[in-house]
């Protein structure tokens, strides 16, 4: 049996669509995916649901994290994470990949399937093909009693809510603030001294705040969105911690709007994909401040070059990058692990505003199902 909320579950208030509701429920859900799980006296995550003791964590030698869409690309954000605050290596695949290719597991591996539905139907594959091979596998699930969730029997709620959208947006961020926890906890049983769990902690908790900056950006957003709204190509470009949130930028914009969109390492663009560039191409650049930035300044550069408008998405403070490109997105000041989530809310406004312009569905995007039960 699947548990999926329906639209009788939930209400739309005063908004036009369930998925501009919940992007601006982000701070709240936010703020429940993260209640009572800080502990800054040891500056730490309490994640009881996971079952880890001290001494399970510390004996964890490699996180391999599964999913699908949306969900894979939160645990593209969690394979920084775990690898830069717990020093172990991380590894994220497709479900479906993972659960086809004869992986292999080791008795210290934590394999962790993420699925805002819980009923994946090649993420639940994954789960039984880790649990087959000996491994520890936890679930981070949004949807409580799921199946993921019953036969992963260790894991994480989000606490996000329903979400109708088929869009997800408030599960992404809740995903990548749970994942933030997870290294975070595994971290302090390494080498995370107390002090640096505890300013983790404190960014963590001002994340609604950080989202609400971007949400107050609407407006701002929406008019970026309707000068172009009539492309019919996208290119999402960023690195580090935000080459996946180009990934998931891209996503959102082809799923709503209909509009060509590819997701690409800054890196990536001049083996190839830079061909396609031209005056009608935009390309969202991530120059967020984190380790980088220049490069992808320079990539951007070159995209300009080709006569491509560029939207540029930077830190507060680095107004003047934005001042030789068409359009500026102005995300808060934080930390590298932090920024995914900020930044990825300004993505799903754009991309909202864009799929409105053209008139599109928006909660049920054509060929689209909000789970994907089916192979
Ligand atoms: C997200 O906007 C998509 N609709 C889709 O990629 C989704 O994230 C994917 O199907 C995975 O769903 P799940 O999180 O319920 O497993």
């Amino acid at each position: 049996t699947t548990m999926d909320w329906d639209e009788g579950a939930a209400e739309k208030g005063d908004y036009k669509h369930f998925m501009l509701k919940e992007m601006f429920e982000q701070p709240d859900a936010i703020r429940n995916a993260i209640r009572g799980r800080l502990d800054f006296d040891m500056g730490t995550a309490v994640l009881s649901g996971l079952e880890f003791s001290p001494r399970d964590s510390a004996l964890i030698s490699r996180v391999l994290v599964v999913g699908c869409g949306t969900s894979m690309h939160a645990g593209m954000v969690g394979e920084y994470a775990f690898e830069e605050m717990a020093g172990i290596p991380a590894e994220v695949e497709q479900a479906a990949e993972f659960r086809y290719r004869n992986p292999i597991i080791t008795p210290h591996d934590l394999v962790v399937a993420i699925s805002q539905s819980g009923e994946t139907a090649d993420t639940l594959a994954a789960v039984r093909e880790a649990k087959h091979k000996g491994a520890t596998v936890a679930g981070i699930c949004n949807v409580v009693g799921s199946t993921i969730a019953r036969e992963t029997g260790r894991g994480v709620y989000l606490h996000a809510g329903p979400e109708i959208g088929v869009a997800s947006t408030k599960a992404f961020t809740c995903q990548v603030s749970v994942m933030l926890m997870m290294a975070l906890k595994i971290a302090r049983t390494r080498r995370m001294p107390r002090h640096e769990g505890e300013e983790m902690c404190r960014w963590i908790e001002r994340l609604p705040e950080l989202v609400e900056k971007v949400l107050e950006q609407n407006d701002a957003i929406k008019a970026v969105a309707e000068k172009y709204a009539k492309c019919e190509n996208a290119f999402f470009i960023g690195r580090g911690y935000l080459f996946p949130v180009a990934l998931e930028g891209a996503l959102k914009l082809k799923e709503i709007s209909y509009v060509h969109a590819e997701g690409y390492h800054a890196a990536e663009l001049k083996h190839g994909p830079i061909a396609l560039l031209q005056e009608n191409t935009p390309v969202v650049a991530l120059l967020n401040d984190i380790p980088g930035k220049d490069k992808t300044l320079g990539n951007a550069e070159e995209c300009k070059a080709r006569n491509a408008p560029v939207i540029a998405v930077v830190s507060e403070g680095d107004e003047e990058i934005a001042d030789e490109f068409n359009d500026v997105i102005v995300i808060p000041n934080c930390p590298p692990s932090i920024t995914p989530i900020p930044t990825v809310v300004a993505l799903q406004l754009l991309s909202y505003h864009i799929a409105a312009a053209r008139g599109c569905e928006i909660d049920q995007p054509r060929n689209l199902a909000k789970s994907v039960t089916v192979e």
